[in-house]
């Protein structure tokens, strides 16, 4: 069995090099030369946990190839994953258009094609959009579905940070398929996963991952919120939530229920947006989604009131990204605050161990120069040297480096506003102050 996939981006590559690493001769189709060279020369195009030492290996072994030939790719391979971007049109609505470029791309070439070709969407789509690309297959190539050629939903569940791990262990492997063939095909391809393996309809497999999301969403905003009530109540809100997720029951997990910072990135926010804009276009009010991201940039509003209310005019953020273990900056909750605190006439010192601006490329670039056009000249790569200069810091990423950089830093007195509970021992006080707690 031989594998492409379409995208090599933060899922893509992961996709890529894990299937790769589990025997698969993989090709990777990117539109990016850089990307297409990087991975090529053995090295990784994102940041991410043990994605460097796999992709190294993979490539090594010729077992992952990074190529602009789409040709070639749905040729010489059995399956394509579809790994493309789906990101947000200013309205909201998510834009299809990245996936249905491939859907022409394929559809020309499987006009040539003599063997049943599968292709598995796993970047974030609406529901309807497995149907559609299968249309412009057919419409392109002349072939018919389910005879010459299968579209199948397989949505992925990975977290930025954890994405290896989760690649291996997700919570369930979810196929929105509808023809036998192909399921067995496709079962085949994960076998070497543990997990419980869901064949369900297209759209329903399409619609989880919007739930998933969603919820998510939701998950962090509710947490946010009870901890803005409790801080104004005296309560430790850490404490509240500890005892309401002692109730596997009902609130069923804790993930994405710790009080700390604001969502962002490239799923929860475009996701939340798109699902409220499809719910208006077909009259179904969803006043709840539609205040998710209210609830989120109230938040960061909190963050930024309780920041400018110590008056210093010199801080430093620890954490750009948007959250730790990743160097994406997509709607990172940490670049608004940043804007904001510019705005207000801050200055502003940022440390991220994982940002290399010279290194991110593609949406995640596109985005940080448009809101921050000379991040660059606010980057510190000395964490101590950052504190030298600034009288107080903002924690905006949960990552223990930096508890280990400020617990044995024995400099000037620091204030420390922490949004994410990097200290969960600390109370707020003289020189700690959290943000719900
Ligand atoms: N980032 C996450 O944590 C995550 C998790 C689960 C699902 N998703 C979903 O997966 C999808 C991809 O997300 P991402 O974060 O990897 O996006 P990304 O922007 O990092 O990567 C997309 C890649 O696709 C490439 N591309 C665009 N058009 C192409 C084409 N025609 N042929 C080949 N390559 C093409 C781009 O150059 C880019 O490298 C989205 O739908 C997203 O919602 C993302």
């Amino acid at each position: 069995m031989k594998i492409s996939v379409f995208g090599l981006g933060y899922v893509g590559i992961i996709s890529a090099a894990c299937l790769a690493e589990q025997g698969y001769k993989v090709l990777g189709v990117e539109v990016s030369r850089d990307k297409i060279e990087q991975v090529n020369a053995g090295v990784s195009p994102i940041v991410e946990p043990y994605v460097g030492e796999i992709v190294k290996k993979v490539t090594a072994s010729k077992n992952l190839v990074a190529t602009g030939d789409i040709k070639q790719a749905v040729m010489e391979t059995n399956i394509s994953l579809i790994c493309v971007g789906t990101p947000s049109r200013e309205t909201g609505e998510v834009d299809l258009s990245y996936i249905f470029k491939t859907a022409e791309e394929i559809g020309e070439v499987l006009k040539e094609k003599n063997s049943f070709h599968i292709v598995l969407i796993r970047s974030t789509s609406m529901p309807g959009t497995v149907d559609k690309y299968a249309e412009i297959v057919e419409a392109k190539s002349g072939l018919k579905r389910k005879k010459d050629f299968d579209i199948a939903a397989n949505p992925e569940f990975l977290r930025e940070g954890n994405a290896v791990n989760d690649f291996y262990n997700p919570p369930y492997t979810l196929l929105g398929c509808e023809c036998e063939s192909s399921e067995k095909t496709i079962r085949k391809m994960y076998s070497f996963l543990e997990c419980q393996f869901i064949v369900t309809a297209i759209r329903t497999a399409e619609m989880l991952k919007y739930v998933n999301n969603a919820f998510h969403a939701l998950k962090v905003d509710f947490a946010n919120e009870v901890s803005r009530f409790c801080k104004r109540k005296n309560i430790d809100s850490r404490e509240v939530i500890d005892i309401f997720i002692m109730d596997r029951k009902l609130n069923i997990s804790e993930y994405y229920l710790r009080p700390g910072f604001a969502f962002g990135g490239s799923c929860l926010p475009k996701d939340v947006r798109a699902l409220s804009y499809e719910g208006k276009k077909i009259g179904v009010d969803m006043p709840v989604v539609e205040n998710i991201m209210n609830s989120n940039d109230l938040h960061v509003e909190w963050a930024f009131q309780n920041i400018i209310k110590e008056k210093s005019p010199k801080v430093g953020i620890f954490g750009i990204s948007f959250k730790n273990g990743t160097d994406d900056l997509r709607e990172s909750p940490a670049v608004l605050l940043v804007e904001k605190l510019l705005g207000k006439g801050k200055d502003v010192y940022i440390y991220d161990e994982n940002v290399h601006l010279a290194n991110i490329m593609g949406t995640n670039k596109e985005f940080i120069e448009r809101e921050i056009k000379h991040i660059s000249t606010l980057m510190e790569s000395d964490p101590i040297k950052m504190l030298e200069k600034v009288d107080m810091v903002v924690i905006a990423n949960k990552d223990n480096s930096y508890r280990e950089i400020l617990n044995n830093y024995k400099g000037k007195d620091v204030l420390i506003i922490d949004l994410v509970n990097l200290f969960p021992e600390r109370k707020s006080g003289k020189n700690y102050r959290g943000i719900g707690w």
